[in-house]
């Protein structure tokens, strides 16, 4: 096949959903659909989330099993589907964002008893800001929850999509019996446990059909005509490139344990979910036509084992074809690099390949070259936009506990950090180290690692701080000043950038008062 062909047949996308809504489910049975797992239960990357309010010690566990669940791949209609996994954890939201930078689209997992819940906002907020496509899967039919169209309003109001539902249940809880497929114009009649045979996919273009109430009685079938007309009505024909553009979401009902809706959700994404898209950089635009190779690391995972202190970078590849022992570029670091063993991630099976193309995810085996946000070309220096940094929400001091172990313990955190655990900050006045963390686990974690991985102990201090704001001033004198007179409230982060410490919303609002040139952001493009 040739490189163009490969290329439009990649379909790369991320799931998500507040914990619990049925995310891993969904995969699964997605996994089952393209035969990439046999039997249901082997993914559970994410049940970490069930134990996890201060258990890390789990997530140590979890953490082996979730480099094979990363991303994972299978064939369907001839497309490549790779599903990119994202913790469920809200302490590690900050992952999950930086996950969403390397997909072409989304679908969101809500549940129809609780609607839209908070981490769902969050993260549909992200792909809203960079315009990812978005499918809404509302699951758990087979439960009694919202009626259909106060949910779809809820969707529209909090996460403010504007949806075109592509099928419609009937009945919910108890009295589900299924869903008209608006889009391909078929009922689908519920058998629990995944039991549906081909008799219960019955096509009805017209839906005064009397086949209609022969199946579901004739008070569904009435109601169902009634709201397909509101439906129909009120909401905006579906229209592809509204959705492409995010500006239009289509909105599937089903259940997922149940396996039902599953596949008509799989056969629309295939139909008009997105081949890989164009990826901004500092420099220009780079698409994913392009002979040229180029892609860049958004996660990087350690490796469990502490005698092997090797990571794995997962590069998303963007341009051109990658290729196993092929020089590149490390642009951050201005050198080649080559690669003997690239892995491809085929469900949970790791495999050496020798080439990827665009919308693929190579893990690549690293000592400690990478970062999140470098880049890899075929020498054109490029930096990759969209990978930010968001504000810590947790702030605390790190303190040395054996000084014998000072470089150990510095090559650590520094190592951490470039893997995205937490983010750390000099303060310019003292040189005190602060680690900030969006939850409070992360702390655990960090003392957990360095004392396992490379032999160094630290405990924290407390240190009241409200915000980090990466600070930007256009005018150097002004910038200047603002150095001298704020001097003891700023730090560095690891790239060296410029970081106002907010003790308070109330200090920040007056700092920002004093020096109206100063700009103030709460996230910082890595
Ligand atoms: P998450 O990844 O989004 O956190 O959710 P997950 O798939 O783990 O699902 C959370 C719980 O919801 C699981 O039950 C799962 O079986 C259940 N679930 C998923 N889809 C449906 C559905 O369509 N209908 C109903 N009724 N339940 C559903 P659990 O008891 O917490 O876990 P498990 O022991 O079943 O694995």
């Amino acid at each position: 096949m040739d490189r163009l062909s490969e290329i439009n047949r990649r379909r790369t996308f991320g799931i998500v959903s507040h914990p619990d809504a049925g995310k891993t489910t969904l995969t699964e049975k997605l996994l089952l659909f393209g035969g990439a797992i046999q039997i249901a239960g082997a993914v559970k990357s994410n049940k970490i989330k069930k134990h996890a309010t201060s258990d890390f010690m789990e997530i140590e566990k979890q953490r082996g099993i979730s480099v094979a669940t990363s991303v994972m791949a299978f064939e369907y209609r001839d497309k490549q589907i790779n599903i990119l996994d994202t913790p469920g954890h809200k302490d590690f939201a900050e992952d999950t964002y930086r996950t969403l930078t390397a997909v072409d689209s989304v679908i969101v997992v809500i549940d129809v008893a609780k609607g839209v819940e908070e981490q769902t906002e969050k993260l549909v907020s992200v792909c809203r800001m960079r315009k990812t496509p978005i499918i809404v899967f509302i699951n758990k039919l087979d439960r009694e929850g919202k009626d259909a169209v106060d949910l779809l309003d809820e969707v529209e109001e909090k996460l403010g999509l504007r949806v075109m539902p592509l099928s419609w249940p009937i009945g919910m809880g108890q009295l589900f019996q299924g869903v008209y497929n608006i889009y391909d114009q078929k009922l689908v009649i519920f058998s629990p446990h995944g039991k549906q045979n081909e008799e219960d996919i019955i096509e009805i273009a017209d839906l005064s059909d009397d086949t209609l109430d022969k199946k579901v009685g004739k008070k569904a079938a009435d109601l169902l005509r009634e709201e397909i007309e509101i439906v129909t009505s009120v909401y905006p024909s579906f229209d592809r490139s509204a959705y492409l553009n995010g500006d239009l979401s289509p909105v599937f009902f089903g259940s997922a344990v149940n396996n039902f809706g599953v596949k008509e959700l799989l056969d629309c994404f295939v139909d008009i979910a997105p081949p890989p898209r164009d990826r901004e950089t500092e420099e220009r635009i780079v698409e994913p036509e392009e002979e040229k190779f180029s892609g860049f690391v958004f996660k990087i995972h350690a490796n469990m084992d502490p005698k092997h202190r090797d990571r794995i970078a997962f590069l998303r590849i963007c341009s051109g074809t990658f290729q196993r022992n092929t020089n590149y570029l490390h642009v951050r670091q201005a050198r080649q690099m080559k690669f003997s063993n690239p892995t491809a991630f085929m469900a949970a099976k790791k495999e050496v390949i020798d080439e990827a193309f665009p919308g693929d995810i190579v893990g690549l085996y690293d000592s400690g070259n990478f970062k999140i946000g470098d880049a890899l070309t075929e020498g054109e220096v490029l930096h990759f936009k969209g990978i930010p940094s968001f504000s810590p929400e947790q702030f605390r001091y790190v303190n040395n506990t054996d000084p014998m172990k000072t470089k150990q313990l510095n090559k650590g955190l520094d190592q951490l950090m470039d893997e995205g655990v937490a983010q750390m900050f000099t303060k310019i006045d003292n040189n005190r180290k602060i680690v900030g963390t969006v939850g409070a686990l992360q702390f655990d974690v960090i003392q957990y690692r360095l004392q396992n991985e490379y032999g160094a102990s630290c405990d924290y201090e407390p240190v009241n701080l409200h915000k980090a704001c990466w600070v930007h001033c256009k005018d150097e004198k002004k910038l200047n000043e603002f150095i001298s007179r704020r001097r003891r409230d700023l730090a560095e982060d690891t790239d060296g950038k410029l970081v106002y410490l907010a003790e308070s919303a109330w200090a920040l609002k007056t700092v920002q008062d004093n020096h109206p040139d100063v700009e103030f952001k709460f996230t910082s493009e890595v």
